[in-house]
């Protein structure tokens, strides 16, 4: 390592989770999160807003006085930059501002999408995968190519993960449902064949999710539990598969939220072992939405060359994971 290593601040508030954090290239320094949890239905975007508004000065201030403690000078500020709820990205981006003019360092926007994508790199060793992102807005299929994290299968519709959100809180579980349904599918006893539904390279999870919000008024809750997993989770296996035989790559790597799900991270095992290919899962605490990923991709970013000035730094809500600019590879 250098002898002045980069010290990257990050900050991540694209939804649910406030999170700020110190990253060398070493490892994660420090990390302090907010999260917020709706008292009912799903994620309300003004709602998380405010949350992140009322925690940022606590949640940067905590970081920043742990790196006056421990008297590291900081090279850039990463801040999420989109996609994400609107509310939120403003919330977060103009807190970044402050702190970038404050302390005289440079801005570096970053994609919310490919921090899941390298900090999941950086995390389990994986050099060049096929990448399943799976999360509460996202599922996407990606390999990078040719500069570009390119989508080789994503979503028509709703996200698995918000499939699995919406389910459960129709069947009264509280949101994030994810972890809900994981536990409940434990106790299953049989299998309820539920719609699959692959396109192409392409999914949706629409219809799945209202299926079993069906299905659960005639059978046992962990019954469809344990089947809207396994279908979701086949119909992903067998995309993640056809894009890795497309993309000619040897891995197969899994990030987001979802993929804190055991279940799902077996199946995709399985598929490797059966294709001669490794598969690499970053640890839980990398999956879900965290400063860290963002202040590890802005280090990536500013060591290429990248930073954003202040009059580009506006939010991009609906930023897509294939339109950056693979410039670190
Ligand atoms: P993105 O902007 O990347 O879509 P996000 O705001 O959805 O991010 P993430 O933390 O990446 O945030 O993902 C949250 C999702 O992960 C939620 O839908 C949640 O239910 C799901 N999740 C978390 N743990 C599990 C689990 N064990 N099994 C299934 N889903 C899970
Ligand atoms: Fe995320």
């Amino acid at each position: 390592m250098s002898e002045n290593p980069l010290i990257i601040f990050g900050l991540e508030g694209t939804a649910w989770n406030l999170s700020a954090a110190l990253v060398n290239e070493e490892g994660v320094i420090y990390e302090k999160s907010a999260t917020y949890t709706p008292a009912i239905g799903g994620i309300h975007p003004r709602e998380a807003a405010q949350h992140h508004a009322e925690y940022m000065a606590k949640v940067v201030g905590d970081v920043l006085a742990r790196s006056r403690e421990d008297g590291l000078k900081l090279d850039a500020i990463a801040f999420s930059q989109g996609p994400g709820l609107g509310p939120c990205l403003r919330t977060v981006a103009t807190a970044a501002r402050a702190l970038s003019l404050h302390l005289g360092v440079p801005l570096v926007g970053v994609n919310h999408c490919v921090a899941h994508i390298e900090v999941g790199k950086w995390q389990s060793g994986a050099r060049d995968p096929a990448v399943i992102y799976v999360s509460g807005a996202n599922t996407q299929i990606l390999a990078l190519r040719r500069g570009h994290y390119r989508i080789f299968g994503e979503t028509l519709d709703i996200s698995v993960g918000n499939a699995i959100d919406k389910f459960a809180r129709s069947v009264g579980l509280t949101h994030p449902g994810g972890p809900k349904v994981e536990e409940l599918a434990h106790s299953a006893k049989e299998y309820i064949p539920l719609p699959y539904t692959v396109k192409g390279m392409d999914l949706s999870f629409s219809g799945l999710s209202t299926a079993a919000t069906q299905a659960a008024k005639k059978h046992d809750l962990t019954d469809v539990c344990y089947s809207l997993q396994e279908t979701a989770f086949a119909m992903l296996v067998e995309v993640t598969e056809r894009a890795m035989a497309h993309a000619e790559k040897k891995e197969v790597m899994l990030v987001g939220g979802v993929g804190a799900n055991a279940r799902l991270g077996e199946m995709l095992n399985t598929m490797c072992l059966e294709r001669g290919a490794k598969f690499f899962l970053p640890p839980r605490s990398f999956m879900g939405d965290n400063g860290s990923m963002i202040a590890y991709l802005g280090l990536l970013m500013l060591k290429s060359g990248a930073s954003t000035p202040l009059g580009e730094s506006k939010v991009r809500p609906g930023y897509r994971t294939d339109d950056v600019r693979v410039t670190w590879a």
